[in-house]
C-alpha cells in the first residue's frame, strides 16, 4: 500500500516569524499523523527556522525549487547540498509557476531531478496541462510529455524516491477544483505512462498527489480516490487549520 503525502507549498508567502507562528500552530493541532507523510515546504528564507521548530516531530521539510549544479557562479540560486544541511528531505521540482513564468523546460527539470536524487533529496515532480490542452482534448498527450521529458533516464532505484504531483494549471489558486474522477483520470494515466516507462512494481509503489484548489471539504473525496495518493496544497496550507484537516482527511 502506498503510504499517502501530503504538503504544503507555501509558494512566497510567509516572513520567518509567520513561518514559525504557522509550523508551531500545526504542531499543536497535529498530534498524530504517523499514517501520513507531512511535508511543509517554505520559502528558502524560512527553511531553517521552519526546520528548526519542527525537529523532534513527524512532520518534514521541503524546499520549493533548487539549481542543478552542486556549487559555482548562479546568482540566486540554491544548491541541493546546501538544502541536505537544513535537514530538507524534499524537494518540489518543475511546478507550472517555474515552468510558466521562469522557462522551466522538461529537460531543466530532469536535471534538477537527477540531482536532487543524487543528492538524497526526494524530488516532487509537478505535472499539468493549461485549460486550452484540456479543452482541446490534448490533456494526456501533455501530461505524458512532462512525465517522460522530467523523469527521463532514472533507475528503478532512484524511482522509489519519485513523488509525482498532478496540478492542471487551470485548478492552481482558481478554486476551481478537478472534479475526483476527472483527476482520478489523469493519476491512472500517469500510472500507466509510468509502468510503460519503468515497470508495474514502481507504477504501484510511486506516490501521486493532486494540487490545485484542494481543501478541506474536498480532500477526502479527492484522495479517497484509488491512484490519488495525497495533496500538494497551496493556498490552504497557508492556514494551520484548513492544511491540518486536509492531512486528517489523508489518514
Ligand atoms: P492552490 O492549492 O492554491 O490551488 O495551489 C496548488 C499548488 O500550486 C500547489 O503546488
Amino acid at each position: 500500500m502506498r503510504k499517502p503525502i501530503v504538503a504544503g507549498n507555501w509558494k512566497m508567502n510567509k516572513t520567518v516569524a509567520e513561518a514559525v507562528a504557522l509550523v508551531t500552530d500545526i504542531k499543536r493541532d497535529l498530534a498524530e499523523c504517523s499514517g501520513v507523510d507531512v511535508v511543509l515546504c517554505p520559502p528558502f528564507t524560512a527553511l531553517s527556522a521552519v526546520s528548526e521548530t519542527i525537529t523532534g516531530t513527524q512532520l518534514d521539510l521541503g524546499a520549493q525549487n533548487m539549481h542543478w549544479e552542486a556549487s559555482g557562479a548562479y546568482t540566486g540560486e540554491v544548491a541541493a547540498g546546501m538544502l541536505r544541511e537544513l535537514f530538507c528531505h524534499y524537494v518540489i521540482l518543475g511546478h507550472s509557476e517555474r515552468r510558466a513564468y521562469f522557462g522551466e523546460s522538461d529537460e531543466i527539470v530532469n536535471k534538477k531531478v537527477k540531482a536532487a536524487l543524487a543528492a538524497n533529496l526526494r524530488p516532487i515532480v509537478c505535472v499539468g496541462e493549461q485549460l486550452e490542452d484540456r479543452d482541446a482534448g490534448r490533456t494526456e498527450a501533455v501530461v505524458e510529455q512532462q512525465v517522460r521529458g522530467s523523469l527521463a533516464g532514472c533507475s528503478a532505484r532512484e524511482w522509489a524516491d519519485v513523488v509525482i504531483a498532478y496540478e492542471p494549471v487551470w485548478a492552481i489558486g482558481t478554486g476551481r477544483t478537478a472534479t475526483p474522477e476527472q483527476a482520478q483520470d489523469v493519476h491512472a494515466f500517469i500510472r500507466s505512462v509510468v509502468r510503460e516507462m519503468v515497470d508495474d512494481s514502481i507504477a504501484q509503489s510511486v506516490r501521486i498527489q493532486y494540487g490545485g484548489s484542494m481543501k478541506p471539504a474536498n480532500a477526502k473525496e479527492l484522495i479517497g480516490q484509488p491512484d490519488i495518493d495525497g495533496g500538494l496544497i497551496g493556498g490552504a496550507a497557508l492556514d494551520a487549520r484548513s492544511f491540518v484537516e486536509i492531512v486528517q482527511a489523508a489518514l
